[in-house]
C-alpha cells in the first residue's frame, strides 16, 4: 500500500458522495467565468447541471489515473440562501451540527505514476446494499436515478465548449502535458476563505511530492488567489472570446460573460 497525504478535513471521496458533490460543484462553479461562457443556460436546466457534473466527478472516481478528493466541514442550516436561485431546489435544510462535502477537487495522475490505482476510495462491501459482500471497488452503482444517464446538456452551449477547448488546448498541452494535474477545485459559497481549497490543494501536492511528479493546474481568475498563495508559478495566460458568429449560431445571445481568463 503506498502512503497517501493526511490533510485534516480532507479524505478521497466514494460513490456515495456524488450527489453532494454534484451541487456543490454547481454551486462553486457558478462563480467561475468559464462555468458562465460554457453553460449560458444554466438558470434554466439546473438538473443537466448537475448530472453533468455527476458523470464528470463519478467518471473521475473510478478511473485509477484520476483521484476526487472531499473537503468537510459543519454545514450551515440555510446554505441554500448562499446558492444561485434555479439550484436552490436541490438542497434540503441541514439539521445543526451535521457535517457534511462543502469542497470537492479532482486530479489526474501523470503517465506512469506509481498511484494509479491507488488513490481509488475504499469500496463498500456490496453485501451492505443487499448484493454479495466482497470487496471489490462498487463501480455501477446506481445510487441517484433521477440523474444517471441524463446527460441532456441543454444548460451548455456546444459552440462555446468548442471554442473554450480550442483557445486553452494547446496552452494546457504545452504546460500540462505529462504532469501530475489538479483538473478540478470548488468550494461552495458559504464556505469560502475558511481553508478548504487550500487544504484541498496542500493534499494534491504532498501527493504529486510523494510521487515524484510535477503539479500543474489550469485556473480562473478566483482560482490563481489559491493556487499563486500555495506556490505556483504562472505560465501563461490564455483569453476565451466569445464571437459573433458564436452568438449568432446557438447561444442566442444569452452569454454573460465575453472574456474568460486562463491561468
Ligand atoms: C476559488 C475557490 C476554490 C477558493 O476556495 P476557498 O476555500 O474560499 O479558498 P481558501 O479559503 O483556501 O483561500 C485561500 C486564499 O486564497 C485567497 N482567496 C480565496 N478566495 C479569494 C477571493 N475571492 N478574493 C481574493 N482572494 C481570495 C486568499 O488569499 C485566501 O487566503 P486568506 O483567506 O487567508 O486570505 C472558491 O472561491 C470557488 O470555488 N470559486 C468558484 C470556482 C472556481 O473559480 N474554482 C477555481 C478553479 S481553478
Amino acid at each position: 500500500m503506498l502512503p497517501l497525504p493526511s490533510v485534516e478535513g480532507v479524505r478521497l471521496a466514494t460513490l456515495e458522495d456524488l450527489h453532494r458533490i454534484s451541487i456543490v460543484a454547481a454551486a462553486a462553479f457558478f462563480w467561475s467565468p468559464t462555468f458562465r461562457f460554457q453553460r449560458p443556460r444554466h438558470g434554466e436546466f439546473p438538473s443537466d447541471t448537475i448530472a453533468s457534473y455527476w458523470a464528470d466527478y463519478k467518471a473521475a472516481i473510478t478511473d485509477p489515473a484520476c483521484a476526487v478528493l472531499v473537503a468537510e466541514d459543519v454545514l450551515e442550516e440555510d446554505e441554500a440562501n448562499d446558492i444561485y436561485e434555479a439550484l436552490r431546489f436541490a438542497y434540503r435544510p441541514n439539521p445543526p451540527r451535521q457535517k457534511g462535502i462543502v469542497g470537492v477537487c479532482s486530479l489526474s495522475l501523470k503517465p506512469n505514476s506509481h498511484y494509479i490505482g491507488h488513490v481509488q476510495p475504499e469500496s463498500k462491501p456490496i453485501g451492505a446494499l443487499g448484493s454479495d459482500t466482497t470487496n471489490s471497488i462498487t463501480l455501477h452503482l446506481d445510487l441517484s436515478p433521477q440523474y444517471e444517464g441524463h446527460h441532456l446538456k441543454r444548460d451548455q452551449c456546444a459552440v462555446a465548449l468548442e471554442i473554450y477547448n480550442r483557445c486553452t488546448g494547446p496552452a494546457k498541452l504545452k504546460h500540462l502535458g505529462g504532469k501530475m494535474r489538479l483538473s478540478t477545485l470548488a468550494v461552495a459559497p458559504s464556505y469560502w476563505r475558511r481553508g478548504h481549497a487550500t487544504r484541498l490543494v496542500n493534499f494534491c501536492t504532498q501527493l504529486a511530492d510523494l510521487d515524484d511528479a510535477t503539479l500543474g493546474v489550469s485556473a480562473t481568475p478566483n482560482g490563481q488567489h489559491v493556487v499563486e498563495k500555495a506556490g505556483f508559478q504562472e505560465r501563461e495566460i490564455t483569453h476565451v472570446k466569445r464571437t459573433l458568429a458564436h452568438e449568432q449560431q446557438t447561444c442566442e445571445g444569452r452569454l454573460d460573460t465575453a472574456e474568460v481568463m486562463l491561468w
